[in-house]
């Protein structure tokens, strides 16, 4: 496979580390965005390099809810490893309740991070893709945006989102060699899955077929295949990978 450049929203956390770690291990030069750093970007940089990276990797700053927070990323990113050919779209919160309880602010706070950022971060480089003539953005949604969950309200509403985003931008840009695909991850063992509390994710682990909680490398290679040349077919799909948690 040819060298790219990929940039992973949230490439810090538990999916994006994995992400980031299989597309540079491909060879591609990985850049994440992080919010606050505290020491994990070094853990980060670390992690990748132990595991056999050796592909240049960046980490930049960027709330990837504020629109010019997101331009400002654009442009570091540039300046540091140029053009971006693969964009993940990863970073992602959860501010579960019921709907009962659920206040304006954390409706607002989902909505921001999870799917205006989705706008944000694509407008930086999609034009930039199709002028190239060769581009690879994947959305990262969740089980929960196609079958709903008892306490998330915010959280399924934007997963659900980014597909209706997905097969819309897919439309746009199939011609220009771009594609734009979902990847529906149900529950993975992952710190915003392991924050729960244990007997609701049991519950929820004793319904999935396979019955364990998927890993998060599971799900990194089925989204380093759709950044791959080999997938230039697939466009405006979603992918779910759940354990057979949902079934269509
Ligand atoms: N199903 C049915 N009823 C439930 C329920 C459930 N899952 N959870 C709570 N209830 C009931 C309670 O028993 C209670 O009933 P009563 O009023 O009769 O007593 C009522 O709903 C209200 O319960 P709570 O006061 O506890 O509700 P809450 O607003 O505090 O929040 C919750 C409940 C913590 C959100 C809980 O429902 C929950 O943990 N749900 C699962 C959320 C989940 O799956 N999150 C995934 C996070 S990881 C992720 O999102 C990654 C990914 O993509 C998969």
């Amino acid at each position: 496979m040819s060298q790219k450049t990929a940039l992973v929203t949230g490439g810090l956390g538990g999916l994006g580390a994995a992400v980031c770690e299989r597309l540079g291990r491909s060879g591609h030069t990985v850049v994440t965005t992080y919010t606050a750093d505290n020491g994990r970007v070094a853990q980060w940089r670390e992690r990748l390099q132990e595991r056999g990276v050796t592909a240049p990797i960046h980490a930049v700053q960027c709330d990837v809810a504020d629109w010019d927070s997101c331009a400002a990323m654009a442009e570091a990113v540039h300046e540091q490893a140029g053009p971006v050919d693969i964009l993940v779209n990863n970073a992602g919160i959860t501010k579960d309740g019921s709907f009962k309880k659920m206040t304006r602010e954390n409706w607002d706070a989902v909505m921001r991070t999870n799917l205006d950022s989705v706008f944000n971060v694509t407008k930086q480089f999609a034009d930039d893709m199709a002028g190239r003539g060769w581009g690879r953005i994947v959305n990262v949604a969740s089980v929960n945006g196609r079958k709903g969950q008892f306490g998330q309200c915010n959280y399924a509403a934007t997963k659900a989102g980014m597909h209706g985003f997905t097969m819309s931008l897919a439309r746009e840009l199939a011609h220009k060699g771009v594609t734009v695909n979902t990847v529906s991850p149900g529950y993975l063992a992952t710190d915003m899955v392991m924050a729960m509390k244990e007997e609701v994710r049991q519950q929820i682990v004793d319904t999935i077929p396979v019955r364990r909680l998927g890993e998060p490398d599971e799900v990194a290679s089925l989204i380093e295949y759709l950044a791959s040349e080999n997938a230039g077919f697939i466009t405006g799909a979603n992918l779910d990978i759940n354990g057979g948690l949902h079934m269509e």
